[in-house]
C-alpha cells in the first residue's frame, strides 16, 4: 500500500500542496519549523481521521481561515480516494467521490504506523495512552472492533449518568449494566486475543534493536479478573459513592516490564524509548502479518534520538518496507538525518509550507 498523491489547502503552514509520491523511501528534509512533521500528521489524518498530536481539527487549520482539506491518492489493491474537509460549520468525508456514512467502511482505506517523540508515553504515561494503542491496532485489524468499542463507550456513558442522579432507578441501571457486561466481555476477548500476537514480534524488536539482556514482557492486564457481572455487583456501594463505572475495558492497561520489573518505574530513558520503538515495529510487523501488505511507516524525529546500533535495528523494519513495495515518509534536520540509509531515497525538501523534490 502507498500514498500516491497528497493534496493540501489551508492545512497548518501550508497554503496548498500538491505532491506525489512514487513507493519506496522518502526523506524529508528541513530546518525546524519549516512543516516537516505538518505533512506527516495530514498523512495520519487521512488513516484515523485524528492527529498523532494529540489535538483537535480547529488547530490544523491555517491561521487566518475558515477550513482546511487533505486529501490524497492510495494505492493497494485498487486506487482509492480520499477527501476530506473540516471547518467550524462544515465537515465532510468522502471516499471515491461518495459521503461516507459508517466509519468502519472508511478506516482501513489506508494504513500508517507513526513513529514519534510522544510514543514514549507508551511506556511513561497514563493506561489510557496504552488503551488507545490496542484499539487503534484492533481497528486496524478487526472490523467489528470499532462500532463494539463506541457502543460501549456510550455503555460507560449512560451508566455513569444514571449513577450521578440523587435514586437512580434500579431496574435501569440493572439493563445498563447487562449491556455493560454483553460488550464489556466481547472487548475483553479481542484485547486477550491480541495480546500474545503481539507480545514476541515486540520481544524480537526490542531484542533487534539493543542487545540488552532483558526479557520483556508484555501482560495484558484486565480491570475484570474473571466473571465482569460478578465484579460489578461486588463494587456497587462503591459505584453509589464515586457515581461512576469502576470496573471495566475502560480500565484496563498493558503491563510493561523487564525481568518482571515495572519498565515504567525501573527502566533506563533509553530503554523506555527501544521499548516504545519496539512495540510501534511491532504494530507494523502485525498489520503486515494480517493484510499482507506493509503499513505506510510515518518517521517523525526518532532516528536523531537513538544512538547509531540503535538505528541499525530499525534499519531491517525499513529495508522490508521498500522490499514489499511499501513506503515509508521520515523527517530529519540535515544535520541528523542517518546517512546509512544508502541512497535508494528520494528526499524531499521541506521550506516555510513548501515541498521540493531534491536530487538524491
Ligand atoms: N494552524 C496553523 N496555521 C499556520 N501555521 C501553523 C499552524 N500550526 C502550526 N503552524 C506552523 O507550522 C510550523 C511547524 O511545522 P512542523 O511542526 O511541521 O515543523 P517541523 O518542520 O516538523 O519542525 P521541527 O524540525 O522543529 O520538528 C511552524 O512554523 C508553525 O508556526
Ligand atoms: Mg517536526
Amino acid at each position: 500500500m502507498h500514498l500516491a498523491h497528497l493534496r493540501l489547502r489551508d492545512f497548518r503552514n501550508y497554503a496548498r500542496l500538491n505532491a506525489d509520491f512514487a513507493p519506496g523511501f522518502h526523506l524529508l528534509l528541513g530546518d525546524n519549523a519549516q512543516g516537516k512533521t505538518n505533512i506527516l500528521e495530514a498523512i495520519y489524518l487521512m488513516a484515523t481521521l485524528r492527529s498523532f498530536r494529540g489535538v483537535g481539527s480547529a488547530q490544523m487549520i491555517r491561521h487566518g481561515q475558515k477550513g482546511y482539506f487533505v486529501g490524497g491518492k492510495v494505492v493497494g489493491q485498487g486506487e482509492r480516494e480520499i477527501k476530506m474537509f473540516w471547518s467550524a460549520r462544515e465537515r465532510n468525508l468522502t471516499l471515491d467521490g461518495r459521503a461516507v456514512k459508517k466509519l468502519g467502511d472508511f478506516l482501513g482505506t489506508l494504513r500508517t504506523v507513526v513513529f514519534c517523540t510522544e510514543d514514549l508515553q507508551l511506556v511513561k504515561g497514563t493506561g489510557r495512552t496504552r488503551r488507545r494503542f490496542l484499539d487503534l491496532l484492533l481497528t486496524q485489524t478487526q472490523p467489528g472492533y470499532l462500532p463494539l468499542l463506541q457502543r460501549y463507550m456510550q455503555a460507560v456513558r449512560s451508566r455513569n449518568a444514571l449513577l450521578k442522579q440523587f435514586a437512580p432507578d434500579p431496574r435501569l441501571l440493572e439493563s445498563f449494566s447487562e449491556q455493560l457486561v454483553k460488550l464489556g466481555n466481547e472487548l475483553i476477548r479481542h484485547r486477550r486475543e491480541l495480546i500474545p500476537k503481539l507480545s514476541p514480534l515486540a520481544r524480537l524488536a526490542y531484542r533487534r534493536i539493543s542487545n540488552d539482556a532483558e526479557e520483556l514482557r508484555i501482560n495484558y492486564e484486565p480491570s475484570v479478573k474473571t466473571d465482569f457481572s460478578v465484579e460489578l455487583a461486588q463494587v456497587r456501594d462503591r459505584e453509589r459513592r464515586f457515581r461512576a463505572t469502576l470496573i471495566g475495558p475502560h480500565r484496563d492497561d498493558l503491563q510493561l516490564s523487564f525481568n518482571d520489573k515495572s519498565a515504567a518505574q525501573f527502566g533506563s530513558e533509553g530503554q523506555k524509548r527501544t521499548l516504545a520503538i519496539a512495540l510501534k515495529m511491532a504494530q507494523a510487523e502485525y498489520l503486515t502479518g494480517i493484510h499482507g501488505s506493509a503499513p505506510v511507516l510515518l518517521i517523525d524525529d526518532v532516528m536523531g534520538e537513538l544512538d547509531a546500533k540503535r538505528r541499525a535495528g530499525l534499519l531491517p523494519l525499513l529495508e522490508r518496507a521498500r522490499e514489499t513495495s511499501g513506503q515509508v515518509f521520515m523527517t530529519c534536520t540535515e544535520e541528523n538525518w542517518p546517512r546509512e540509509l544508502g541512497r535508494e531515497l528520494q528526499r524531499w525538501e521541506v521550506k516555510a509550507g513548501a515541498l521540493h523534490g531534491a536530487k538524491s
